[in-house]
């Protein structure tokens, strides 16, 4: 992880000042780096002994950090690992045109590995990707909206980059078809946990903690696992102003939308959504041979759901 960071901080570099200042702040205000920690397991645990793991983990991290600034204008985020986000410090225009700079930059890395089939993953990744974020925009303001349209946009938006991290362990390693697919598997359904547990946090966890505000979901009207679940297992009053809730977004009602989520037993019900995909992301290692590297992506995948950051 640390020559990843090294290379992260290289591959930064631009010309332009103000490219600088903005990934400078991204990317030095921390995060958890788990996709790039992710890909090296992967390929730790696949038997991989070359280089090529550490440039694919830094420019999987660009990707992430790249959907992250243009997430935050869509999603009109003020609070980012723990600091004011680049909109709110620099407005839209420069965090897109910055995240457009990184997504690019990652693109520039991949093609130096010169090969066709790493490209291939990753240009299918992040088109899906670009999809899962439409689809989610399509189901702002929707009461309507299903748990399983929820999952179609968590699998697009979130889990199919843990996916690639994970899967791309296992090509560098030449690993067969079979284990490939298992390790790719491991990483969609840890990217499920993942998403679900964050959708979680959005409603029971605190700014301090979580370095984003919560009730941003809420805020922007946008159907999640806890908000869904809740106005199926509400009395009709309670249901009626969740629905109103997502229809008008906002943060108004945020102490009386969580204690009505609180009490309808939707954070239960999505915690064990989320580690039921955990058990399932471990389950799909267990042809893996035994190593360090295996028993850390054991550990992560019960991460995805426990953490509070
Ligand atoms: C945030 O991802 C976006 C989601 C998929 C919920 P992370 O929680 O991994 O963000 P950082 O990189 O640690 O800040
Ligand atoms: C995470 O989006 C997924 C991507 C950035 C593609 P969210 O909007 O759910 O995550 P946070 O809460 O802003 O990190
Ligand atoms: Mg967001
Ligand atoms: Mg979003």
């Amino acid at each position: 992880m640390a020559a990843v960071n090294a290379l992260i901080r290289s591959r930064l570099a631009s010309d332009v000042v103000l490219i600088n200042q903005i990934s400078e702040h991204i990317i030095g205000s921390g995060g958890k780096r788990l996709r790039p920690m992710l890909h090296l397991l992967a390929a730790h645990a696949s038997g991989y002994r070359g280089h090529h793991h550490i440039p694919l983990a830094a420019l999987i991290e660009f990707i992430h950090t790249s959907t992250l600034l243009h997430d935050d204008v869509v999603d009109e985020s003020d609070l980012r690992r723990g600091h004011k986000t680049a909109n709110a410090l620099w407005g839209n225009a420069a965090s897109v045109l910055v995240g457009d700079f990184l997504y690019s930059r990652s693109f520039q890395m991949m093609v130096e590995l010169d090969d066709m089939r790493i490209m291939r993953i990753l240009a299918d990744t992040t088109n899906r990707i670009a999809e899962g974020e439409v689809l989610q925009l399509l189901n702002i303001g929707n009461a309507d909206t299903t748990e399983q349209a929820c999952l179609d946009v968590i699998e697009r938006k979130t889990a199919v980059l843990f996916s690639a991290a994970t899967r791309l362990g296992a090509v560098l390693a030449g690993l067969p078809r079979h284990q490939e697919e298992a390790l790719a598997r491991y990483g969609l359904d840890l990217g499920f946990a993942f998403q679900i547990a964050d959708d979680m946090l959005d409603y029971v966890s605190d700014a301090d903690t979580l370095g984003k505000n919560i009730g941003d979901d809420l805020a922007e009207g946008k159907p999640t696992l806890p908000l869904i679940h809740a106005i199926a297992n509400s009395p009709p009053a309670q249901a009626a102003s969740l629905r109103r809730a997502i229809e008008s977004g906002g943060l108004d009602s945020l102490e009386h939308i969580v204690s009505a989520i609180r009490d309808s037993g939707a954070i239960e019900f999505t915690h064990a959504h989320a580690r039921r995909y955990a058990e399932s992301a471990k389950l799909a290692l267990t042809d893996l041979p035994d190593s360090s590297a295996r028993e850390a992506l054991l550990f992560l995948a019960d991460y995805a759901v426990e953490r509070s950051l």
